[in-house]
């Protein structure tokens, strides 16, 4: 099974080909950041237009690539949701063309099961079951995976994701956008230790999440001090706002092992692109004798290969979707089930 992925939830267009005897054969993302850079998160609107713009020379660039034509491919899929409407349509209106012009099947991917899945197109990919720690823009959860399209939620944020904490902060500090990479540059050096922030939640028995308040306390740091901090202080507060997000976030994942017994852990999305993060989550787990698995830092954020494996994965298992396919924005990942076959 060979099959072009497409995904364009949000602010990257990405088209990627997976081969389940050959593995990745092209894979290619373009990033709209400088877009939407001038206005501090991603306008709905232009990431639609620039999808448009992108995803036809981006698929023929990845044929290239790998040397294939549209008649070598077994399947298309691409994003269905969640994620931005406008942004969604493009991609699948492009990957439902080019199915049915090469008559090939079609299949909607949902983006957090993409997400959850990215581990796998690793040389040494994660067995199921397995613990996962999906953090992104827009979630931030702790799923219990048993296989394909067999997701337990344990738990998620009340509030804001993970990525948002970090792209709202970001803001109020100035840093642009991205948020995640802005703040972990200006991380660089700082102090983790110089600002007490809270660590939400964390003496709750379960294994939800809230992030808005350490935004909140940030905040609150800058209106104390009177005046927007200089290099030093934000440095320290960048790192102390990190440390806090990083300690949460281990310090449930730590709990979902506990509670689960799983002995493997995957984590997932944008925000697993944190390099504290993997070091943290690399030294902890070691020590605890969970397997980790992070994806390639180039398949933590949003891109087609993903999509693509996980529609070869579905594909190869008889699922197939009708032309009247339509994007979701909101799709709960617990509502997946597996492929027929
Ligand atoms: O998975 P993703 O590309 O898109 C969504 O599905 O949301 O995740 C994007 C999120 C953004 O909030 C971004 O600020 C965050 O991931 N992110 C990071 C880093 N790189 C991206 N957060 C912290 N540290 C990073 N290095
Ligand atoms: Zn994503």
């Amino acid at each position: 099974m060979r099959v072009l992925g497409i995904e364009t939830s949000c602010d990257e267009t990405g088209v990627a080909i997976w081969d389940n005897t050959a593995g990745l054969l092209g894979h290619r993302i373009f990033s709209q950041t400088e877009i939407h850079a001038t206005y501090g998160g991603v306008v709905p609107e232009l990431a639609s237009r620039d999808h448009i713009r992108r995803v036809g020379p981006l698929t023929e660039q990845v044929l290239a690539d790998a040397g294939l034509n549209l008649a070598d491919l077994d399947g298309v899929a691409a994003t269905a949701g969640p994620g931005l409407l406008g942004a969604l349509l493009v991609g699948l209106s492009a990957g439902k063309a080019l199915a049915f012009g090469t008559d090939r099947p079609f299949l909607g991917i949902h983006h957090l099961e993409a997400h959850l899945l990215a581990p796998r197109l690793d040389p040494d990919p994660p067995e199921w079951p397995f613990l996962a720690l999906l953090v992104s823009g827009g979630h931030t959860q702790l799923i219990a995976v048993e296989g394909l399209g067999r997701y337990r939620l344990l738990g998620g944020t009340v509030d804001d994701a993970a990525g948002e904490a970090f792209d709202k902060t970001a803001k109020l500090l100035g840093l642009g956008y991205p948020g995640g990479p802005a703040v972990a540059r200006a991380a660089e050096g700082g102090n983790p230790a110089a600002v007490d922030l809270p660590r939400p939640m964390a003496g709750k028995p379960n294994l939800d999440f809230s992030f808005s308040g350490l935004k909140t306390a940030v905040l609150n740091q800058v209106k104390a001090a009177g005046d927007m901090p200089g290099p030093t202080a934000t440095a320290d507060l960048c790192a102390s706002f990190q440390e806090a997000v990083v300690d949460t976030l281990w310090r449930k994942t730590a709990r979902a092992i506990k509670q689960t017994g799983l002995d493997r852990l995957v984590v997932a999305g944008g925000v697993g692109a944190n390099a504290q993060l993997r070091e943290r989550f690399e030294a902890e787990a070691g020590a605890l004798g969970v397997a980790l698995h992070f994806p390639a830092l180039e398949l933590c954020t949003d891109n087609g290969a993903m999509v693509a494996y996980c529609g070869a994965q579905r594909l190869a298992g008889g699922e197939r979707d009708g032309w009247d396919r339509t994007a979701v924005a909101r799709w709960p990942l617990e509502a997946l089930t597996p492929p027929p076959g």
